[in-house]
């Protein structure tokens, strides 16, 4: 979406598009406004014809100096009420009103959102991006995205350019990521996914990369991730990618580790016809690490990121896993696997290891890992755990309640360090029959952080989305980029 920027309203034949709160009083530029309107503003909200209702956008017309212009109201509600996350929503609402009806002019007057002109900005600039996400689909028809023809002007007594293009940014991360998530899998292999990956960052400043293939990958120990690909025609790839800004000096890196399994379908512990639709999104961890390193790297955050994904495809065919193989670990632990469905915590205790070999400070990993989360959790909450206490996540916990990314914390403790060890013939087992099935996956992945401080975000459920949001459409999701760019950019991750 493409953005100009005027300081004050200028007389055009564009429609003019506000926020409408329950005391319009509320708007810094309630007299401006109001003029506007030929001192009718409070009479149309009196009268209905706008409301001022959470979340409903109305519109009208209004004689402005003596030319007929289209009026679009979003309601805003409670002025005092409107935190980031419900503004973030309000915003969203606005974008898809004015994608369904076609409108791709407008003139934004942001002094009408009663909060900060910086927040107001940041998170118009985000909402562009996510709210009105389409994916340019193979359709033979497929009509030009209303990204890329809508250009709006965004009116605003403060300089907001700035923050505009910054968080236009980190809008872009989460498309890319739903870009790479909605990719079919046929299209999407590990190898075609890291070529990608080293063409986005070919040119990016301070980043530099690695790919592993398979023949790599096999040579030099990766046991568990090189097991999780061999069947496949669509040859495994662990992907690191090094961010480092040079503020960021003397800063041990954070390293964000992705679950890229590009197709699951089960391998010999099959999936059933219904259970594997779908799992095309299975990579949606990895494409979500390469959104939050191109976010930071995009916005020249002052950080250090070791960004690592671990790419394979889950297939089945006469050289594949079978349940009671035993394999070793690049961490040198071996694996007994006990269900060939279980893969991602295979893949990614290989690049967990393989991260800790960069002396982090921290690990975090994003993985859609089990079915069970999503049974404890729903849809709307990523399932969190970590081998610190549970105050370590509590800043974490802040910052996605600014962002209405929610998080809930799930236990680790002595019953899956004993269920993870099961294994008659070697030293983990990836599956054992038993419910609690979310906390276990985490546990054998911990045993891959080699005392680094960890934290696992399973996004089974929040990595997809059944239904549209204000924050885009049925599909991937991006999620969890916008918190922890967020993180990187207040400094949490860095002392
Ligand atoms: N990719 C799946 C988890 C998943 C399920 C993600 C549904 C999104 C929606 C994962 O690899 C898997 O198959 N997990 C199994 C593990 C089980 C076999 C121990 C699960 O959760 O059922
Ligand atoms: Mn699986
Ligand atoms: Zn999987």
């Amino acid at each position: 979406m493409q953005f100009q920027f005027r300081d004050k309203y200028v007389a055009t034949e564009e429609p003019i598009i506000i926020g409408l709160p329950h005391e319009p009083a509320q708007m810094d530029n309630y007299e401006e406004v109001d003029t506007l309107l030929n001192g009718q503003l409070d009479a149309i909200i009196k009268e209905d014809v706008l409301s001022t209702e959470f979340g409903v956008v109305t519109t009208t017309g209004a004689i402005i100096q003596r030319d007929y212009r289209k009026v679009i109201a979003v309601g805003l509600g409670d002025a005092r009420a409107l935190d980031r996350v419900k503004l973030s929503e309000a915003l969203g609402v606005m974008f898809q009103f004015l994608k369904q009806t076609d409108t791709v002019k407008g003139q934004i007057l942001l002094d009408t959102f009663p909060v900060d002109s910086h927040m107001a900005a940041e998170l118009v600039a985000i909402m562009a991006e996510i709210s009105v996400y389409e994916f340019n689909s193979y359709k033979v028809d497929q009509a030009p995205l209303f990204s890329e023809t809508a250009a709006f002007s965004i009116t605003s007594s403060v300089d907001i350019k700035e923050t505009v293009s910054h968080y236009g940014k980190l809008g872009e991360g989460i498309i890319m990521a739903r870009n790479f998530s909605e990719t079919p899998p046929n299209l999407m292999t590990p190898e075609v996914m890291a070529d990608k990956i080293a063409e986005i960052f070919e040119s990016h400043p301070y980043v530099t990369g690695e790919v592993k293939d398979a023949a790599t990958l096999e040579a030099e120990g990766y046991g568990l991730i090189t097991a999780v690909g061999k069947a496949s025609y669509a040859k495994p790839r662990l992907v690191t990618i090094e961010y480092r800004h040079p503020a960021a000096k003397g800063y041990k890196p954070v390293a964000l580790v992705g679950k890229g399994v590009t197709y699951d379908t089960g391998g010999y512990s099959i999936k059933s016809k219904t259970g594997m639709p779908e799992m095309k999104y299975d990579m949606s961890g990895a494409a979500n690490v390469i959104g939050m390193v191109h976010a930071a790297s995009n916005m020249s955050l002052p950080v250090h990121i070791i960004g690592v994904v671990a790419l394979a495809e889950n297939m089945i065919d006469g050289n594949a896993m079978r349940p009671d193989d035993v394999y070793t670990s690049y961490s040198g632990q071996s694996v007994e696997v006990k269900n060939t469905d279980a893969e991602g915590r295979l893949v990614l205790g290989d690049a967990v290891f393989h991260a800790s070999q960069y002396s982090p400070s921290l690990i975090m990993d994003f993985a859609t890992l089990t079915g069970a989360v999503v049974a404890a959790l729903g849809e709307e909450r990523t399932g969190v755990f970590t081998n610190k206490d549970a105050a370590f996540l509590n800043p974490l916990i802040e910052m996605t309640e600014q962002t209405g990314e929610a998080v809930w914390q799930l236990p680790i403790s002595e019953m899956e360090e004993k269920n993870v060890r099961q294994s008659a013939v070697a030293d983990l087992t990836n599956h054992v029959e038993k419910p609690g099935r979310a906390s276990f996956a985490a546990c054998f992945i911990k045993q891959f952080a080699n005392g680094t401080p960890w934290i696992h975000f399973d996004i089974a459920g929040t990595g997809t989305t059944s239904k549209t949001t204000p924050s885009g459409p049925k599909g991937a999701t991006g999620v969890m980029i916008h918190t922890i760019v967020k993180m990187f950019e207040t400094g949490h991750f860095h002392g």
